[in-house]
């Protein structure tokens, strides 16, 4: 029995969905959650900066006690987490490899779609670890870059929304992909208006809830999990304050939570 939270960092608001996820699965532990909204997005910026901004958001973390860290940012886990993993002892856990055992189940014609950042697209993390998996199977990657801010706006299935999603993902379609991984955690936020464009039959994987029971598992097998029966304590730190923090946190937990400004750059 482990009463210390579970760290969670993304590069804003998007991993309140991965959140979410933990808090379905592990409803009595603790999260502490960092979100970078000072520096977002990741995903136009370079490997070393993404690597450098996430080993200080770990460091952060450190500071509050966490018994394990989940990496909730798709751009962080594929470019950095090997890097990180080599630097710190504390359990780290991408979103990344969760996301790839889920759509290379979730296929049946192995004709698989990935969206996400562009720093996640140009790392060919999904396509090399999906690949490895089975060889087989197709993977057919697009980035959408502006989903992330269309998702921290909270303009999330409004006309520019369903334009920008019929754009990004209209010639994806004529790949005849059959499961579509949301690879950045700002996604599922839109995942009705990605869901609408893209049809019924395609399925939708999102990374989030297979990373959670992942690391539940790994917690469990461990002799770490929160064995209490209160609901866990969330708390939640920024870099720099976000208007739509409160509505996305309502959007993805169903909760408004108090947030705590931080400066990122001491750590
Ligand atoms: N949420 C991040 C991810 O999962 C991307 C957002 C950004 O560009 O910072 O990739």
């Amino acid at each position: 029995m482990d009463t210390r939270p579970i760290g969670v960092f993304d590069s804003g608001v998007g991993g309140l969905t991965v959140v979410k996820q933990i808090m379905k699965v592990m409803p009595h532990e603790n999260i502490v959650y960092f979100g970078d909204t000072a520096r977002l997005p990741y995903g136009s910026k370079s490997r070393e900066a993404v690597t450098r901004f996430s080993r200080q958001n770990v460091r952060f973390l450190q500071t509050k006690d966490v018994k394990a860290i989940i990496i909730a940012c798709n751009t962080a886990s594929s470019n950095s987490l090997d890097v990180l993993k080599a630097e710190f002892d504390v359990p780290l856990f991408g979103v990344v490899v969760p996301g790839v055992e889920e759509a290379v189940r979730s296929t049946k014609n192995k004709k698989v779609g990935v969206i996400g950042t562009s720093a996640t697209v140009r790392s060919g993390a999904y396509e090399r670890l999906i690949q490895e998996k089975d060889p087989k199977i197709h993977v057919f990657s697009k980035a959408c870059p502006l989903f992330v801010p269309l998702a921290e706006e909270g303009w999330t299935d409004n006309g520019v929304a369903k334009q920008a999603a019929r754009n990004y993902l209209d010639e994806l379609l004529t790949t005849g992909i059959d499961s579509l991984v949301l690879g950045c955690t700002h996604y599922p936020l839109l995942k009705r208006c990605i869901g609408t464009t893209v049809g019924e039959s395609i399925k939708l994987v999102d990374p989030a809830k297979a990373t959670a029971k992942r690391v539940m598992d790994y917690l469990g097998k461990r002799g770490l999990l929160n064995e209490g029966t209160d609901e866990g304590r969330r708390q939640f730190y920024l870099s720099d304050s976000t208007d739509t923090f409160q509505f996305l946190c309502q959007k993805a937990l169903k909760h408004e939570y108090p947030a705590e400004i931080i400066d990122i750059e001491r750590y």
